[in-house]
């Protein structure tokens, strides 16, 4: 099926019990056994079933099932957050004492996580100088376990090179990790260019309301942990935590999630709720018509904006003469997402005085929402960093980052004109 089918019927039918057509809420957690002897082969894993709702649910299995079709994978884990899901596959490809390779241009909790929280777990991560796969590689070392970036940097709007990263990451024998959160499947699927584990914030275009927090780890299931058993023994190894399972064996291609399932979301239990999942089911449904007319409006507003004399600088990748517009062709489609950041002349004060007179834009620190939303990195999500890791993030300090919704563009750039006038007076 194309991806406009699967994001409105992978993973699920009718309901085999009640015919119920609309994906049930499993609100429950956990699962009567038949017998002990059932209780016991469930927790030997040599019968399919469910135990209890922080190892698997119905419903959560449903969405993973649906995002697993989206990008073209053997299998997920959804999990509480986007956050979660970068935290939980950072430290299944890992171990104390290795390193993560990433380029620099990164949402900033995400960046938090790497430069502050792992390394205290022992594990380092390397930035590059820039996002070019020549840079990347120059870090690498016998440590390096994984090359981490997300195919569209938030909020600095690079799109990363998928097909060289992976071309590095395979040549070291390591897996490449997408977060691609920005872009979606719809717009791209990060398999298709050599991506090992991908990664989604739900909460953005693929929930798409702001209405819900979610996270999911994609295994692509094409990285051959046992052909590179010495670095990745976690895999390939007897785990004493789970009576000696062996996760490439009892799971074969989708090793990765088998463990990360049974390692970190067992242990560690970040679980979504069966009604979260039910939630970003609904948002899911409508991604793909979303996404179009997500794009549509960002060309127009960055036209506007850019067209402006009011507005100083406009990055926007969607512009024939930005230097990421041959990768927007080459693995976006042509369609460059809906994010964007943009600076008005008169500095950090018009900046404020444009952002404080927004009406339809919320002002906030969200994206992907169907409304039309509006931050300032540099206070908000990117404010932990110093000035000059601001700017190898792409954040500036009076840019504006815009979500641009899928409200009628007419209103859209209303909005935007009477703000510009506001921050000018
Ligand atoms: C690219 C990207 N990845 C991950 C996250 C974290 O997602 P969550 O807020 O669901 O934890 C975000 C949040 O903005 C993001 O923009």
């Amino acid at each position: 099926m194309k991806r406009e089918t699967i994001a409105i019927h992978g993973g699920f039918d009718f309901d085999p019990t009640t015919k119920a057509v609309a994906v049930p809420i499993y609100q429950t957690v956990a699962y009567s056994f038949d017998s002990a002897e059932h209780g016991a082969a469930l927790f030997d894993l040599e019968v399919e079933g469910y135990r209890y709702s922080r190892i698997s649910n119905p419903t959560t299995d449903i969405l993973e099932q649906r995002v697993t079709e989206l990008e073209g994978g053997v299998g997920s884990l959804s999990v509480s957050s986007g956050q979660t899901a970068l935290y939980y596959a950072a430290l299944n490809a890992t171990e104390m004492g290795r390193n993560i390779v990433s380029v620099p241009q990164l949402y900033g909790t995400t960046y938090t996580l790497f430069a502050h929280i792992l390394p205290r777990l022992g594990v380092q991560v390397r930035f590059a100088k820039t996002d070019r796969a020549s840079d990347l590689d120059a870090l690498i070392d016998d440590d390096t376990r994984a090359i981490f970036c997300e195919t569209v940097g938030n909020p600095a709007g690079n799109i990363c090179d998928l097909e060289s990263l992976a071309a590095v990451a395979h040549r070291h024998g390591m897996p490449l990790i997408v977060d691609n959160t920005v872009a979606t499947p719809m717009l791209v699927r990060p398999i298709e260019f050599g991506a090992d584990i991908i990664v989604h914030s739900l909460t953005k275009f693929l929930g798409g309301h702001g209405t819900t927090l979610g996270g999911i780890v994609v295994d692509c299931g094409r990285f051959s942990w046992t052909k590179h058993a010495a670095r990745y023994p976690m895999f390939t190894q007897p785990d004493e935590s789970y009576h000696g399972l062996v996760y490439t064996e009892h799971y074969g291609a989708a090793a990765f999630i088998g463990r990360c399932r049974s390692v970190y979301q067992r242990t560690v239990g970040a679980v979504l709720s069966p009604m979260s999942a039910f939630l970003l089911l609904q948002g899911i449904e409508t991604v793909a018509v979303r996404m179009d007319r997500h794009v549509e409006n960002a060309i127009k507003v960055a036209e506007f904006l850019r067209a402006d004399p009011r507005v100083q600088s406009v990055n926007f990748a969607g512009f024939p003469d930005n230097p990421y517009y041959p990768l927007v062709q080459k693995y976006l489609g042509g369609r460059p997402c809906s994010l964007m950041t943009f600076e008005i002349r008169g500095g950090l004060p018009a900046g404020m005085r444009f952002y404080n007179a927004l009406k339809l834009f919320k002002r906030l620190v969200n994206l992907g929402d169907a409304k039309s939303l509006a931050c300032h990195p540099a206070s908000t999500t990117h404010r932990q960093m110093s000035a000059a890791e601001q700017q190898a993030a792409g954040v500036g300090p009076g840019s504006i980052r815009l979500s641009v919704g899928i409200e009628h563009i007419d209103d859209i750039v209303a909005d935007l004109d009477q703000a510009l006038a506001a921050a000018g007076a």
